[in-house]
């Protein structure tokens, strides 16, 4: 399985934040926003990465990550997205990368505490379509929020105004070489961009989705100024706790 990671966007939420810079750069406690999502795809056992790249300082990433290796990665490719036009449409750029593949894809302004080893262990053994992850927020009206009946997914809507559920979809996602056919035919949404959620959708009506709820806790960074900060925050817990000495 391959990864891509997704730093594109204009970031016009954490304005005056990133006018210079872009946001998966950012300080998250100790680290770049961006060192999360590669840590979490390289610890699920990926060993090739592709970072689709945006904004005015597509250099500064390849100074800041190089080759990977130290992330434990064999490679790291990167590319580049001009425009901001959606989540689905950068993954469109990765179909050559994943050269028939399944893919895990993040988006790099997401932490996740958990390790998602054993669900990309899991994933490599679904027969086909797509897995996510979901988590139970605070505000859901920012996120693509599911519909669960039972235990089963059967919408996303993006942005709800009136949620059916509390929980989020997390940034984080798994696809069989198919959805690289689905983003050919997406159309853009109101606000312009080709959405992850209707490619989700896809793979609910076609009834190969799965999904697994997060236990950890998970960091939009990129959502708003609060967002930041709250993943900076616990990102500053987790990093004590590790290194916390054990009890003798
Ligand atoms: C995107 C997705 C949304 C998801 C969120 C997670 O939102 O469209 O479904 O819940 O990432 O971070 P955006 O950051 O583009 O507003």
């Amino acid at each position: 399985m391959k990864g891509i990671i997704l730093a594109g966007g204009n970031a016009t939420r954490l304005r005056p934040l990133t006018r210079v810079t872009n946001k998966h750069l950012l300080p998250v406690y100790n680290k770049p926003m961006i060192f999360y999502p590669i840590q979490t795809l390289a610890d699920a056992g990926i060993q090739d990465i592709l970072l689709v790249m945006g904004g005015s300082n597509p250099g500064d990433f390849v100074r800041l990550l190089g080759d990977g290796r130290e992330f434990g990665l064999r490679e790291i490719h990167y590319t580049f997205q001009e425009g901001a036009a959606g989540i689905a449409q950068a993954l469109g750029m990765a179909e050559d990368f994943a050269d028939g593949e399944k893919i895990a894809v993040m988006l790099g302004d997401n932490i996740l505490e958990d390790n998602i080893l054993q669900a990309a262990e899991d994933f490599k053994k679904q027969e086909r379509g797509a897995k996510i992850f979901i988590k139970e927020v605070k505000n859901p009206r920012s996120y693509g929020v599911p519909e669960i009946e039972g235990k089963k997914i059967v919408s996303i809507v993006e942005k709800p105004e009136h949620p059916k559920t509390n929980y989020a979809v997390v940034g984080a996602y798994m696809y069989d070489p198919s959805i690289f056919q689905v983003i050919k035919t997406l159309k853009p949404s109101a606000r312009g961009e080709f959405e992850i959620t209707d490619v989700n959708n896809h793979y609910i009506r076609e009834g190969s989705m799965t999904y697994e709820i997060l236990r950890g806790w998970w960091g939009d960074g990129g959502e708003s100024f609060d967002s930041l900060l709250e993943a900076q925050n616990l990102a500053a817990e987790w990093e004590k706790k590790k290194r916390r000495p054990m009890a003798p």
